[in-house]
């Protein structure tokens, strides 16, 4: 990051222009009932698509009213308050100043925002969208409510560096639809890659904190979880079709997979109030990620060898049947009701052991407004060691591949992650 912004410093000696932002006029506030209801409407989708409420909410806080904690390599980052308050919010913004922030990440006063806004993906959103989600979001309630100031590490703070990371990295057009393929897929496409932002965690960032273009969906990380590959690198013992996509999208559950754990969790659930068409668009749109040029169709399959794991790691195999046996042993109600088991999940295939040990560490919320069952945090009840005792015992009975090496420290540092959040 600091070489880049150097570079970027540099460059933006020769090219000031790009530095230097205007600020765009504030405007006498909107009457929100100037709004047609359908626009407002369609921008509450929408809304749910980009996840706006993840980011732009504090713990137990108003939604959009901002203050949430973002921890980045670089520090901690406070998203800012969204709703139409004229003095802390954005009730004076002009739809050409909320526009400018979407595409180029420049605030209406002309300063520089951080990428943490992910206005790379947010740049390819049309004008006919943007004015909904501006609609929207004029037409919710005022709070007065001043965003924290951001912890960055020197030089980082000064905000004019940015131009150099957005010459790098902000790549802006509109979205270009592929001809060859359906409308749904372009549908799929423009979601994704736009709004939808999920290259934002399940594409790999370079030093500078940009995403690697070339290896689009390769897989990101994501507050101390790993945000799996969506490409054909994927390692679910399952392929993921069309229809497990849209089911896991949609209730945050698919059952031949897993549950969507970790930052995951809030994308499916803003997903499920979003319509069934724009999902499934999605859903299509990622299969043929995963799917592009593989010739087989079917995953590895699962595996389960329990005799192999018990006799390997002993101690894995009692701390797992003691703590977690009565939801994920075999005979239990939870798996007989239908619901994954464990040789299905991701997590336990991964080359990295992040997401078995924060499900550990952090349990697994329900999809908020379902009663569904939920996985208690052990993160108080289980040290380090036995966390490190169980993902060896799972990884040998589940999954085929090496074991994880140096699991205790890698446990040791996954609280630590977690903690940060
Ligand atoms: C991944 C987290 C994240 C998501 C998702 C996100 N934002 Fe933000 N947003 C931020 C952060 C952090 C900032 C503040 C950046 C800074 O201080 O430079 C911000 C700033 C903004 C600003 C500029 C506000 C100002 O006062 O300058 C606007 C407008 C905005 N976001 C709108 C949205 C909308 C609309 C959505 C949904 C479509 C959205 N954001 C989704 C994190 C996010
Ligand atoms: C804030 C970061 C974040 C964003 C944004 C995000 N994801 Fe994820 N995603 C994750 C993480 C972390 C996991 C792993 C969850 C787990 O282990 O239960 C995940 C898991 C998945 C999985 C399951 C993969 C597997 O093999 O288990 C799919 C499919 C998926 N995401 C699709 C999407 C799509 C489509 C979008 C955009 C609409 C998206 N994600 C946006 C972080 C994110
Ligand atoms: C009270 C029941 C309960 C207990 C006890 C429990 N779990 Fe879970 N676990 C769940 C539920 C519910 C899910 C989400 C999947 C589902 O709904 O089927 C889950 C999911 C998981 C996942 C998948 C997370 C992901 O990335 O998608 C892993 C791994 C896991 N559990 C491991 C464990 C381990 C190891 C223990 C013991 C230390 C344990 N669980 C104890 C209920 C439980």
């Amino acid at each position: 990051m600091i070489l880049a912004l150097g570079i970027g410093v540099v460059m933006s000696g020769v090219t000031i222009g790009l530095v230097y932002q205007p600020p765009i006029a504030t405007v006498v506030q909107p009457d929100p009932r100037a709004f047609p209801v359908t626009l407002i409407q369609r921008g509450a989708t929408l809304a749910m698509i980009g996840d706006c409420v993840v980011c732009h909410t504090a713990e137990r806080g108003v939604p959009y009213a901002g203050g949430r904690p973002l921890a980045t390599p670089f520090g901690t980052l406070y998203a800012t308050n969204i709703t139409p308050d004229q003095a802390t919010g954005i009730g004076l913004w002009s739809f050409a100043a909320f526009r400018r922030a979407m595409r180029e990440g420049i605030s209406r006063d002309g300063s520089h925002l951080y990428p943490a806004l992910p206005y790379e993906h947010f740049t390819h959103v049309t004008d006919g969208d943007l004015a909904a989600l501006y609609a929207f979001l004029m037409t919710r309630r005022a709070i007065w409510a001043p965003a924290p100031r951001n912890e960055l590490i020197f030089p980082l703070g000064f905000r004019p560096l940015l131009a150099g990371w957005n010459l790098l990295f902000l790549h802006q057009g509109p979205f270009v639809p592929n001809p060859g393929e359906s409308a749904e897929w372009n549908r799929g496409a423009y979601l994704v890659e736009g709004l939808g932002h999920c290259g934002g965690c399940h594409t790999p960032r370079n030093l500078a904190g940009g995403e690697e273009r070339d290896r689009a969906f390769a897989g990101g990380v994501a507050e101390g979880w790993n945000a799996p590959a969506l490409d054909p690198s994927n390692r679910s013992p399952h392929r993921w079709t069309v229809q497990s996509l849209y089911t896991y999208l949609r209730t945050g559950i698919d059952a031949e997979h897993s549950a969507a754990a970790g930052p995951m969790g809030p994308v499916s659930h803003d997903l499920s109030s979003v319509p069934e068409a724009d999902v499934r668009a999605i859903a299509v749109y990622v299969a043929s990620l995963m799917r592009h040029g593989r010739d087989d169709d079917g995953g590895t399959g699962p595996v389960d060898l329990e005799k192999k794991a018990a006799d390997a790691h002993p101690s894995g195999a009692a701390l797992f049947a003691g703590a977690c046996g009565g939801c994920h042993g075999q005979g239990s109600p939870m798996v007989s009701q239908g619901r994954p088991s464990l040789s299905l999940v991701s997590a336990i295939q991964e080359d990295d052991p992040r997401n078995m040990l924060q499900a550990i560490l952090q349990g697994v919320l329900p999809t908020a407004g379902t009663p569904g069952p939920y996985m208690p945090a052990f993160s108080n009840s289980l040290n380090d060691g036995q966390i490190a005792e169980i993902a060896a015992y799972l990884r040998t009975r589940y999954s085929t591949r090496g074991p994880w090496p140096k699991l205790e420290a890698a446990a040791m540092a996954a609280r630590r992650e977690g903690a940060e959040q």
